[in-house]
């Protein structure tokens, strides 16, 4: 099973996940958390090429492929192995994002998008995608307040507020795929429900618990 994350800036995407593998941890399930871009030596490196602030002259496209480059390297080396000896993978963003971000972010062709896309990932797509939901003005208060400033932060706030509808655009496209999780609550509330909807898309395993 392959879960993925995905949010604007400061949705608590990277606060919530851990305690949650946890928590699936001790009930049972054979959990890894992993995180993009990231996730792999190869993705680390390129992780620090995209968010290094001296790199304001990348072009889009060149952020495209990084991004995809990342994603290629992490889908043949930890998600699929991993997900062929049975792991349940949590995933802190993936394809959602490229599409949320470069493609409707950046106003780019949605189309063209996806080819790169399904370049990178090989057909790979996430069995369930929870959209930890936040005013993009809310995320980017948490975001300044507690230092996590990167490159693509200091986008212009219609970016951020593109991708969001971007995220909702694709919900509505695929609603089997998407739970939406509202994560302008507090973290321990928020924590309650991510707990509950992933339980409850783990008919299969509830019985080995
Ligand atoms: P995060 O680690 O705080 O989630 O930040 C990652 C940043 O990278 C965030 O601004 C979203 C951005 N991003 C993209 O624009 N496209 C992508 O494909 C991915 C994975 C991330």
């Amino acid at each position: 099973m392959f879960i993925t994350f995905e949010g604007t800036e400061g949705c608590g995407k990277t606060s919530q996940i851990p305690p949650l593998a946890e928590y699936l941890r001790f009930m049972g399930y054979p959990v890894l958390a992993t995180r993009e871009p990231g996730g792999t030596e190869i993705g680390d490196q390129i992780r620090s090429v995209l968010f290094d602030r001296g790199e304001s002259a990348m072009h889009q496209r060149t952020e495209i492929l990084l991004f995809q480059a990342a994603r290629a390297q992490h889908v043949e080396e930890f998600i699929r192995p991993n997900l062929a000896s049975g792991k349940i993978i949590l995933c802190d963003r993936f394809a959602d994002s490229t599409r949320a971000y470069q493609g409707y972010g950046y106003q780019r062709d949605l189309e063209e998008l996806e080819q790169i896309i399904q370049f990178a990932t090989g057909g790979l797509e996430p069995d369930l995608t929870i959209l930890l939901d936040l005013e993009v003005e809310v995320g980017l208060r948490r975001r300044e307040q507690s230092g996590g400033w990167n490159r693509l932060d200091a986008m212009q706030l219609e970016f951020h507020q593109r991708a969001r509808e971007g995220y909702h655009k694709l919900m509505r496209a695929e609603p089997r795929r998407w739970i939406v999780v509202d994560a302008d609550r507090p973290m321990d509330v928020v924590q309650a429900d991510l707990r509950q909807v992933i339980l409850e898309r783990l008919p299969a395993l509830s019985g080995r618990g």
